[in-house]
């Protein structure tokens, strides 16, 4: 089973994957980073170059291709979950957690990450193209996911810590159920 990581830009996807990947002792597959592999360009540069639709069926790919193998830690982009294709995919090859925050706190999150590599913020007021992101994509991740965190105020090394948790706990009930 993969453990799968969605939730807006600047929710922590990457770094709690990072950490679940080392503790677990577990592959690590981001698939911004695959789709930037794959092009050979940052996702910025797509963005530019190619449009937010070609961006989406290359992450689509990604995606398949990370649900296609089990036993690794993926982190993905925050609009991955848009695709129902995508969302179902995910939701067949892993235990999928949504890392929600308030967009007050992922923008202070993305900013301290450099927000230019992220095209969806460049416009002239990131906050609310946050908060209008979350409204809109509300739906898609609850869809999405199996269990919800609240991130809010806690860093990388403790929402891991509950994801292990959670991970331990759901082992448990499948083998008491067996
Ligand atoms: C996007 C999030 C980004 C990246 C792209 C689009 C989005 O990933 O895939 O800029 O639609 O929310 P992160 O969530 O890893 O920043």
């Amino acid at each position: 089973m993969n453990i799968v990581l969605v939730g807006l830009m600047g929710s922590g996807k990457s770094s709690v994957g990072r950490i679940l990947a080392e503790t677990l002792d577990r592959p690590f597959i981001d698939t911004d980073q695959a789709v930037e592999h794959e092009a050979g360009v940052s996702v910025a540069e797509l963005f530019a170059r190619e449009g937010e639709a070609a961006f989406r069926d290359r992450e689509a790919a990604a995606v398949a291709d990370a649900a296609g193998r089990p036993g690794q830690v993926i982190a993905t982009g925050g609009g991955a979950v848009l695709r129902p294709e995508n969302r179902a995919a995910l939701r067949r090859c892993g235990l999928v957690f949504w890392l929600d925050a308030p967009p007050e706190e992922l923008l202070r999150r993305a900013v301290g990450q450099g927000v230019e590599q992220r095209p969806l913020l460049a416009g002239p007021d990131p906050l609310e193209r946050l908060r209008s992101l979350a409204r809109n994509r509300a739906e898609a991740y609850a869809a999405a996911a199996h269990y919800r965190l609240d991130t809010a105020g806690r860093g990388a090394r403790a929402v891991a810590e509950e994801i292990l948790a959670i991970l331990k706990e759901s082992k448990q009930t499948w083998h008491s159920s067996m």
